[in-house]
């Protein structure tokens, strides 16, 4: 593994370039892109809802209006029969009376008149009939109970045309002389002589109206086509039945009764021929709000000879309508408010979410930059005072240099003393040397390069070359587990820590005590992780307290000729390995240096071979 760790440096140029506001995108403004789209959706939603509620509401309401007009319909059929009915049965009994029979056999007007007439009074009084007539055979009129001066006139209606011809009772609605809707039954008089005539009953419609008015609870107004009823003879029938009445009102059509008087002012032409064509009308007036829907009117031949305009007062149906209306719509603005409330809050929490995010992004990389400017910085100091120290250290023995050269110029007639600066010149090169030497060393750390290789191996090599170096006999002891402990190490720079940690042992032993170096296995303090202790105690001087924490800096030395490196190399070397370095002072006296280093391989530390052990 080729590693060049000491000139390692993160790409400043790279990370101080870049530029803050590029690099963090500014956060999305979900709420403002989503919200507005989102109250659209839900708007539109409950705008339809409301539409449908609304549209289901007039279908209910209309399919009650007019199944209450089928009613009507219904009812006014119902009772023109019933009162159909009722007159058969009064012919029919009249029929049975052997006087009348003869009266109306011999065409006697007066006996007919006498003896009809009290039957007349009674149908009159209890049933509304308000015509009776006796015709002859040839349709030739001989009584009128109802209107006795008026008679000998040819009688033309359709119903008593369709009876002779027929020879068959007949019935159905007629607009009478007088503009005035009458309900007639003709039926013709056979009696063992052969026939006797024909006998007609009626009954004005008006009451009808009104008992219809009265079950169903809404206004009738009935309308005869101008076309078939001339002015002239409506205007007589007002005058004689003391009624009110426009005869212009209408263009088309005139009033010819009702159950409500006047006639609502909203119904006018236009609303007629609307009314006409099917459709259903509502309007308001006095705070009311009306329903008008329309039915024919055909009379006895099948004609259309006008309308039954059925009116109903809607107010409280309408009220209900609008009230769930209004009911609906609120609910549906209450629900949407407070969905679009809880979707507000959501994308509120998305959105700060986000920029909390954008926050943090940004907070991260301008500790990032700002992180790698002080490294600069650091490096920068670190490389400044590298200059000074190694300015210094070079200049103190340059300047003996010159001034030793200075001197041996002045006294070059001694031979001796002479002899003795040019040592001295010497020496002050050698200490030239010497630390450039050390700084040479202190380069090599600059490449790492790490292998499999047995611990004792390495160390035995460093004791050799320590026991070289040094002078004097210093024993080294040496503490090793009974298996071969290998590790994946720089084997070269491992030798050149152990060495300097020797050196420096060696250079605080006063006295006679010996090296002992140790390897034991100790997982990392911090992480757990497995690892071995590579340890040098020695029996000399101790570090003083106050400066334990700086021995590791560079160029810091206690020694006159050091050069304050040696202890920085370690420091790098353990860091290279991922390990790190501790120092102590020992109780009994000495100091303690040990290198943590991790287990790289514990498959290899079995088939090592156990070397080096002492
Ligand atoms: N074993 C030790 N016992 C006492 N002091 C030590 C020991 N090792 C190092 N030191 C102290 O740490 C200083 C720095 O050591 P080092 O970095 O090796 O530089 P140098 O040996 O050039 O002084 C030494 O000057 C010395 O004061
Ligand atoms: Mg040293």
């Amino acid at each position: 593994m080729a590693f060049v760790g000491w000139r390692y440096q993160p790409n400043l140029r790279h990370t101080l370039g870049v530029k803050l506001k590029a690099s963090v995108p500014p956060p999305r403004r979900v709420k403002a892109s989503l919200m507005w789209p989102f109250a659209l959706v839900l708007t539109f939603i409950l705008t339809a809802f409301v539409a449908t509620a609304y549209f289901l509401q007039v279908q209910e309401r209309d399919r009650a209006l007019a199944e209450r007009v089928a009613a009507v319909a219904k009812l006014v059929d119902q009772k023109l029969d019933k009162d159909t009915h009722l007159m058969r049965a009064v012919l029919l009994a009249m029929q049975g009376n052997i006087a009348i029979a003869a009266a109306f056999g011999s065409q006697d007007r007066a006996a007919l008149l006498r003896e009809a007439d009290p039957l007349f009074q009674i149908l009159h009084a209890e049933h509304r009939i308000t015509h009776l007539y006796f015709n002859s055979p040839e349709l030739v009129n001989l009584v009128r109970l109802h209107s006795p001066e008026q008679f000998g006139d040819a009688i033309t209606r359709t119903t008593t045309i369709q009876a002779r011809s027929q020879n068959a009772s007949v019935h159905g609605l007629e607009l009478g002389a007088l503009g005035t809707l009458t309900l007639r039954l003709v039926a013709p008089w056979q009696s063992a002589q052969g026939l006797l005539g024909y006998v007609e009953m009626g009954e004005e419609i008006g009451h009808l109206v009104n008992e219809i008015h009265e079950t169903l609870a809404v206004d009738l107004f009935v309308l005869v086509d101008k076309q078939f009823l001339p002015a002239q003879q409506w205007h007589q029938g007002l005058a004689l039945l003391k009624r009110q009445g426009n005869w212009d009102h209408f263009a088309q059509q005139v009033l010819v009764a009702q159950t409500r008087v006047p006639a609502p002012v909203a119904i006018d032409d236009a609303m007629l021929t609307a009314l006409r064509g099917g459709a259903n009308q509502v309007f308001s007036q006095d705070d009311k709000t009306l329903h008008l829907a329309m039915l024919p009117l055909d009379d006895a031949s099948g004609r259309r000879i006008g309308d039954l305009v059925v009116m109903r007062d809607i107010s409280g149906l309408q009220q209900t309508f609008q009230r769930s209306i209004v009911t609906v719509t609120l609910l549906s603005s209450l629900v949407g408010t407070f969905v679009l409330w809880l979707f507000y809050f959501a994308l509120d929490r998305v959105e700060r979410d986000y920029q909390r995010q954008h926050d943090l992004e940004h907070q991260l990389l301008r500790l990032g930059t700002e992180h790698a400017r002080i490294l600069q910085t650091e490096k920068l100091s670190a490389l400044g005072t590298m200059v000074g120290e190694i300015a210094h250290q070079l200049n103190n023995p340059l300047v003996g240099v010159v001034n030793l050269a200075q001197l041996a110029v002045r006294e070059a007639d001694d031979p001796v003393r002479t002899r003795e600066l040019l040592a001295e010149i010497r020496r002050a090169g050698e200490d030239c040397h010497t630390f450039i030497t050390s700084m040479l060393r202190f380069a090599k750390v600059s490449k790492f390069e790490c292998h499999a290789i047995d611990m004792a191996q390495v160390v035995n090599e460093t004791v050799l070359m320590f026991r070289q170096t040094v002078q004097g006999r210093i024993p080294v002891e040496l503490n090793f587990p009974k298996t071969s402990v290998v590790l994946e190490v720089d084997p070269i720079l491992l030798r050149h820590a152990l060495f300097n940690l020797l050196i420096n042992a060696a250079q605080a032993t006063e006295g006679e005590g010996a090296i002992v170096i140790s390897l034991q296995a100790q997982s990392h303090p911090d992480t757990g992780a497995p690892g071995w202790a590579l340890t040098v105690r020695d029996h000399g001087r101790g570090i003083a307290p106050e400066i334990l924490d700086k021995v590791f800096s560079p160029f810091f030395t206690t020694r006159r000729e050091g050069t304050g490196l040696g202890l920085s190399v370690v420091q790098h070397v353990a860091l290279l390995h991922q390990g790190f370095v501790s120092v102590e002072n020992l109780s009994e006296g000495g100091t303690q240096f040990a290198i943590w280093l991790p287990q790289t391989n514990p498959k290899l530390n079995h088939d090592a071979q156990d070397t080096g052990r002492r």
